[in-house]
């Protein structure tokens, strides 16, 4: 059986990584992710992107490449992460997460927020992108 792809954004914009802290499901809640969801029938990985950094957010993105790899999740899921550049409005924790936060490269080195572990090598690959590595 092929795994449920749920997708995620490292969405950039002058020099930062935007970071979201989960407010749900409680074991959960408090760590910090790059903010995406479940594909939806029919959508490809970008297309589901978008939807999902407008609905939890409301900011519209443009994907730009995916980060190579693929990280399990729970059985069934697995996580991809594609970075993406910010085109319009200022990320609100609407849905699922409580505070969001632009982090730059410096405070990425110096693992300011309790990433969860999946999300980690997606991170740390933004992050080279940052600070041009
Ligand atoms: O919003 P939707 O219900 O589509 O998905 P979600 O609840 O945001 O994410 C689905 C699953 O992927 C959850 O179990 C999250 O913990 C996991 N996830 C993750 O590990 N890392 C991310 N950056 C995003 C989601």
């Amino acid at each position: 059986m092929t795994d449920r792809v749920v997708v995620a954004g490292a969405v950039l914009d002058r020099g930062r990584l935007l970071a979201a802290r989960r407010s749900a499901p409680p074991e959960l809640a408090g760590r910090w992710e790059l903010p995406g969801g479940k594909l939806e029938r029919g959508e490809t990985p970008e297309q589901a992107l978008v939807r999902e950094l407008r609905e939890e957010l409301g900011i519209e993105t443009e994907p730009v490449e995916r980060i190579p790899g693929e990280w399990p999740l729970k059985p069934g899921y697995v996580l991809q992460v594609w970075t993406a550049r910010l085109l319009s409005g200022e990320p609100l924790p609407l849905e699922d997460h409580d505070e969001v936060r632009w982090l730059t490269a410096r405070e990425l080195e110096a693992d300011t927020v309790d990433w969860l572990d999946q999300d980690r090598p997606a991170v740390a690959e933004a992050a080279r992108r940052l600070s041009g590595g």
